[in-house]
């Protein structure tokens, strides 16, 4: 146990028995809760620092027992909280093997580097965008907003805001719109950016969650008349409540109009654009000077895997470079490569991110994803569906992606509003509480409804009747034992 430099038979030994443990985790995964709360088991991870090194099995046999029981949920079938997709296994054996080279992907000639390059050329053409754009691989949706909004304050405020700042007399005071459904994650870009929150037009949507363009224009003009420096339009492609997309074309119609950056969150929706039925919705999102996407969500991708694209090449080094010295390489230097992805944004050292991926896009192809993205969204329109035919439930509006909002409302039952909010989310912790399904409820225009998102290829139509006529049991439950239940 005092060696750290394994042969190569105990790496394979030691494998093999990672390898068991990982398939024998997603054969049990169904004879078990689908959210593995760890509760009063607490204890079990407050041990103190080890002095001494343990044989492999028995650390090995602890994670097991302990810890592959207990997993968030979402490689399960009946998970639908949030936007946590299943993980594509191909991409948990991508990782093993990206650990095993242990590459650090800031730069240099090695395949790691290539690799990343390659996918960054593939999301890009996924995206619309041209060959010659721009990327990086980061942790997620958040990470790429915050890189690609650096990228865009960089290019937007006069002189050198890296050195100049925001702050100060005759500095400019940067607008950022985006819709009142936008991610909670360009708030705090827009916070740590320095641009600062109360700069952040969240604009009115229309009745299907999209940005009402009329209302973003009268912004602007508003800004402009304030002495204010209108500056980026986010538009999100695939909003997290709803699932709703933007007019893209509208609003890079307002963009070039107005001289504003168009940045697209399209961390959730982008990947669904490898679909030429739902191509169409996402029109206009190959005219953004940025785009946030996030293969750890609809290419099943296991975390983390998010991605960064500008259209313009040099965009990122602008907002990022700052190489220290020890980093410099002699012109005759053979380690560079084709990218210093240490210059497009915040971090050096980097994993090999890229791998997963990478392999997956070779594994199943253009048509694969395509297939499964495809048949995620036909089970959310099954589910809306259903949730029509059910005359107990009500559904907010027709789903556009992957995601359907509905709520139980008793026929006969003389509940207002609040009652029904309350009834509603008691429905939700006793689902997840059962440990037969995972959702999260949302707030949408002031009420609670169930929320299911599906970047599920596990998923049946079976599931979610189940996942109905299990609602409804509950909520006549609730009903019996309390005609107006408080949480
Ligand atoms: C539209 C949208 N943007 C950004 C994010 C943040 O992504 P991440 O959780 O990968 O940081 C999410 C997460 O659900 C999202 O739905």
């Amino acid at each position: 146990m005092d060696e750290f430099d394994l042969s190569p038979d105990e790496v394979q030994r030691i494998g093999r028995l990672a390898a068991d443990a990982v398939a024998g985790h997603r054969r049990d995964l169904l004879s078990h809760p689908v959210f593995g709360k760890v509760g009063g088991d607490a204890a079990l991870f407050d041990e103190p620092l080890p002095e001494e090194g343990r044989p492999f099995e028995e650390v090995l046999a602890f994670v097991r027992e302990h810890v592959m029981p207990r997993p968030m949920g979402n490689s399960h079938p009946r998970f639908f909280g949030f936007i946590n997709a299943t993980a594509d296994p191909v991409g948990t054996v991508a990782d093993y093997l990206a650990s095993a080279m242990n590459p650090n992907c800031w730069g240099g000639d090695h395949a790691a580097v290539h690799v990343e390059n390659a996918v960054i050329r593939w999301l890009a053409e996924i995206l619309g965008f041209p060959s010659t754009a721009e990327g990086l691989l980061v942790s997620g949706g958040s990470m790429a907003n915050f890189t690609a909004l650096a990228a865009a304050r960089r290019a937007v405020t006069p002189g050198n805001v890296r050195e100049d700042g925001l702050a100060g007399e005759g500095r400019p005071r940067l607008v950022v719109y985006a819709s009142e459904q936008v991610h909670a994650c360009v708030d705090k870009a827009v916070d740590l950016l320095g641009i600062g929150t109360r700069q952040l037009r969240k604009i009115e949507v229309d009745e299907r969650f999209r940005m009402r363009v009329d209302r973003l224009s009268e912004a602007i003009a508003a800004d402009r008349r304030a002495g204010l420096v209108p500056a980026i339009v986010v538009g999100t492609a695939g909003t997290v409540n709803t699932g709703a997309v933007d007019p893209l074309e509208e609003l890079a119609d307002v963009c070039a109009r107005e001289s504003l950056w168009f940045h697209v969150d399209g961390a959730y929706g982008a990947m669904a654009r490898l679909s030429p039925k739902l191509r169409p919705l996402f029109a206009g999102i190959e005219r953004a000077h940025s785009i946030a996407a996030d293969p750890h969500k609809w290419l099943y991708v296991p975390y983390e895997a998010g991605a960064t694209l500008v259209r313009e090449a040099g965009r990122l080094p602008d907002a990022f470079r700052k190489f220290p010295e020890y980093l410099a390489s002699d012109p005759e230097s053979p380690f560079p490569g084709p990218a210093w992805f240490a210059e497009r944004g915040v971090e050096l050292s980097r994993g090999f991110k890229a791998l997963k991926v990478w392999m997956g896009l070779k594994r199943h192809g253009r048509r694969g994803y395509v297939a499964a993205i495809e048949r995620d969204v036909a089970l959310a329109r099954f589910l809306s569906e259903e949730v029509r035919r059910r005359s107990d439930f009500e559904l907010l509006a027709e789903p556009v992606l992957s995601i359907a909002n509905f709520r139980y409302r008793p026929r006969n039952a003389s509940l207002d509003e609040g009652g029904l909010d309350r009834l509603n989310r008691r429905i939700v912790n006793r689902l997840v509480a059962g440990g037969a399904f995972f959702l999260a409820p949302t707030i949408i225009r002031g009420r609670s409804w169930l929320r299911v998102s599906i970047t599920n290829f596990r998923t049946t139509e079976g599931d979610l009747r189940a996942l109905l006529d299990e609602s409804a049991r509950l909520g006549r439950e609730l009903m019996e034992n309390s005609p107006a239940p408080r949480p």
